[in-house]
């Protein structure tokens, strides 16, 4: 394919829209959508490479455990992008268009240690949330149909994170990787954390 494409994204005034909003409101609803569209493309294919770079104890359980999350967090990218369309604009599911429009980094580890990855995972999910529970705010008073959707995402995307936070977690309730304000830093507090249980 020529590399001619620029930077692509839902943006731009629908000729229609839903009946209810107008063409500018449902460009403001599809422009957040997008940046929620890019976060769960990435989150789906961060998971899978987790799911083939994990190796060591617990391998089997890691492993086994993120598929159902990849296929749920995939078919929230679909309903995110078919909401894009249903509001008049067009979706962009390219991988360079992601890559452009994302404001976060490309996940940062390669093969390692379950717990180490779930370590990292802990700060994956814990930014998408955020930033759904942002989304939600900020398409709530427009279109609830929006916000609806986005919080049946986030309660799923919370009970992933739960799972993911359950491996690292002790019994007085504390979470190894509190505090770390990176991947590669959660990614070794995890390690750390495991170490000393089984000390
Ligand atoms: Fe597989």
């Amino acid at each position: 394919m020529a590399k001619e494409s620029k930077k692509m994204k839902a943006e731009g005034v629908p000729l229609y829209t839903v009946p209810g909003l107008t063409p500018e409101q449902a460009a403001e609803i599809a422009a957040v959508l997008q940046d929620r569209l890019n976060a769960l493309t990435d989150l789906h294919l961060t998971l899978k490479h987790v799911h083939w770079n994990v190796v060591g104890p617990h391998f089997v359980a890691v492993h086994e455990m993120l598929d159902p999350q990849v296929d749920a967090v995939r078919e929230m990218a679909d309903t995110t992008a078919e909401r894009i369309a249903t509001l008049g604009l067009s979706p962009y599911g390219t991988p360079g268009a992601l890559v452009a429009d994302r404001s976060w980094d490309d996940y940062s580890i390669g093969r390692a240690g379950a717990i180490e990855h779930l370590g990292a995972l802990d700060l994956v999910y814990s930014g998408v949330i955020q930033d759904h529970r942002r989304a939600v705010e900020a398409t709530g008073e427009l279109d609830p149909i929006t916000e609806d959707m986005l919080i049946a995402q986030s309660a799923q995307l919370e009970q992933y994170h739960w799972f993911v936070r359950a491996h690292l977690e002790t019994s007085g309730g504390q979470l190894s990787t509190a505090g770390a304000s990176s991947e590669v830093q959660a990614r070794s507090q995890a390690r750390a954390g495991a170490k000393r249980k089984t000390a």
